[in-house]
């Protein structure tokens, strides 16, 4: 079982707060100027394949120890080992936490519940390659005996974010099948998804852990309705629909032939998946030894992670520059920018996997903390970032770390796009680090020919602080290899936050109370009546839309 420390009661708390009086007001500039291989100390390469460059943070290796003997302190080898070895470490709904089974390409076997669960995991894998095999060649057959052209993954959240996020940020490997995701409630994403494809020819996966999320099983019911208008036929149903999923029962209650059920456990969380039987859209999409690949990637990442020292650590190392931000220096946010069109998704996909993982308010004795757990994340690609928010980033009044994730070599060398696009990666990270002092303002300014007279009011206006911190993440290129190892790092740099933080990091219930309340008011929508039952805001909004609709 995972220790409960409170981290703030620890030795190396009160060491890193006195710390922090000593390193709050010291600048990044200093700390290069001070050590000319501050590079090669503060970055680590993972396979010759990966390169995180963590020199442009305010930290020294004195930060890092000091971080590290937290780490230590709140027990993070020991919960290494218990999630690894299938302990029911998320205590609150009982179960393991075992995404790492999913893709332990090593077979070595682990126990939950006394039983092997890699005979399961190999199982289902090998279920869908073959499936996927059979729909990618042809072979696998629409209602009319025409080949599937189209898929839809009907889906929300974990089960939604990640494979789409995958499927993009992975497009240079796809096949002739063309990948739809349809999450939302609103019908508007169903009814336009359903526009492009041909009920003849397209697969629907039912991906849902439960079977009985509202979003997913209203949109997997539409789309039932739709292509059985049209084939006029049930028998259709079941070659025209999969369920991706932990609930045998409820999947044979909505009529999919269990056979078309690709299983996943109780002990993979909903944003941990996309290894999973979640993952079918991914492997539809480019194939299973890709998609092989992929899980390849995060599983030399949990090897890296569960068997490297905490000082050469990438996942520990990423987690606790940001826990020092966090619990010191007050941040509140992270902003995740990748430089790659493909990868637009990471930062949402990310968003739900930290955020949904560690905003919690409750430690792993009950009591409410009284520090600062999990940051907002947020993020888009770059360069349009760039000229949206950098602006504060830069200027504003916040401190945002951020992490800069790159790929060297672009899949589309379109003349000098990816140049371009990296010099804009490599100076951002550099501005924000460096910034530019009123002495180099007015420099520039006496260049351009200016009197220092004329151009006094404007100057503080150009002057930019820097010591802004920055994470690069530099990838040789972005495949399903690096791809998978980029998200075993998150993944496992969210664990150790949770350790530290003494939360529980693999359960979700704050998401419950919303999803009740909307249970409620949903057959107060179905009456005609004035409604009367809530807040006088809630009541009013209700009233006034029944008077509208
Ligand atoms: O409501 C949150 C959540 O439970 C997520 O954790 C999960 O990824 C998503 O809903 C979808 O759940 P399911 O896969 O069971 O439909």
């Amino acid at each position: 079982m995972l220790k409960t420390v409170n981290p703030t009661g620890t030795a190396a708390w009160k060491s890193l707060q006195s710390h922090f009086e000593q390193m709050k007001d010291v600048t990044i500039k200093s700390l290069f100027d001070a050590d000319k291989q501050r590079n090669e100390k503060f970055s680590l390469t993972f396979n010759d394949q990966i390169l995180v460059d963590f020199s442009k943070n305010r930290i020294t290796q004195d930060t890092l120890d000091k971080l590290q003997t937290l780490a230590k302190e709140c027990g993070l080898s020991a919960a290494i080992k218990s999630m690894f070895s299938g302990e029911k470490i998320n205590r609150t709904e009982d179960r393991a936490v075992l995404h790492v089974a999913l893709r332990n390409l090593s077979n070595s076997p682990i126990y939950v519940d006394g039983q092997n669960v890699m005979d399961d995991v190999n199982a289902v894998l090998d279920k869908m390659e073959s499936f996927s095999k059979r729909v990618i060649n042809g072979e696998w057959k629409g209602y009319t005996g025409k080949a599937i052209t189209d898929v839809v993954n009907i889906g929300i959240g974990g089960s939604d974010l990640g494979p789409f996020m995958v499927t993009e940020a992975l497009r240079p490997y796809k096949n002739h099948l063309t990948m739809h995701f349809v999450s939302n409630i609103d019908g508007t994403q169903m009814a336009e998804t359903l526009k492009k494809v041909n009920p003849a020819t397209t697969l629907f996966l039912v991906a849902s852990k439960t079977f009985t999320t509202q979003e997913t099983m209203t949109n997997a019911q539409s789309a039932r309705d739709w292509l059985l208008k049209a084939a006029q036929d049930k028998s259709a149903v079941a070659k025209h629909f999969v369920a991706l999923s932990t609930n045998t029962k409820e999947v044979a209650k909505f009529g999919i032939d269990t056979a078309n059920m690709f299983e996943f456990w109780d002990w993979v969380g909903g944003r941990y998946s996309l290894w999973s039987a979640i993952g079918l859209s991914i492997v539809l999409s480019i194939g299973f030894d890709n998609f092989k690949q992929l899980l390849a990637g995060a599983h030399d990442i949990d090897n890296h992670f569960s068997q490297t020292p905490l000082e050469q650590n990438i996942p520990v190392i990423l987690a606790l520059i940001n826990l020092w931000y966090n619990n010191f220096f007050d941040a509140q946010t992270e902003a995740i920018l990748p430089y790659d069109q493909y990868m637009h998704r990471f930062p949402a996909y990310f968003q739900q996997g930290n955020m949904e993982s560690n905003g919690k308010y409750v430690d792993r004795d009950g009591n409410k903390v009284d520090y600062s757990t999990g940051p907002i994340i947020w993020g888009e690609p770059g360069t349009n970032g760039q000229h949206a928010f950098y602006q504060l980033i830069h200027q504003g009044t916040k401190l945002i770390p951020c992490d800069f994730i790159a790929p060297a070599i672009s899949h589309n060398p379109l003349g000098d796009h990816h140049e371009k696009l990296l010099s804009n990666f490599f100076a951002q990270t550099e501005a924000l680090a460096f910034g530019k002092t009123r002495a180099d303002v007015e420099k520039e300014f006496l260049a351009a020919g200016k009197s220092l007279d004329e151009v006094q009011e404007i100057v503080p206006f150009k002057v930019f602080e820097g010591n802004k911190p920055t994470n690069s993440l530099l990838l040789k290129a972005i495949t399903p290899y690096t791809l998978g190892a980029l998200i075993a790092i998150y993944e496992h740099k969210i664990f150790t936050q949770g350790v530290i933080w003494n939360i529980f990091s693999f359960d979700q219930w704050g998401v419950e109370l919303g999803k009740q309340l909307a249970g409620n008011i949903l057959p107060e929508l179905q009456t005609e009546l004035a409604i009367a039952s809530h807040d006088s805001s809630t009541n009013g909004l209700i009233n006034r839309y029944k008077s509208w609709r």
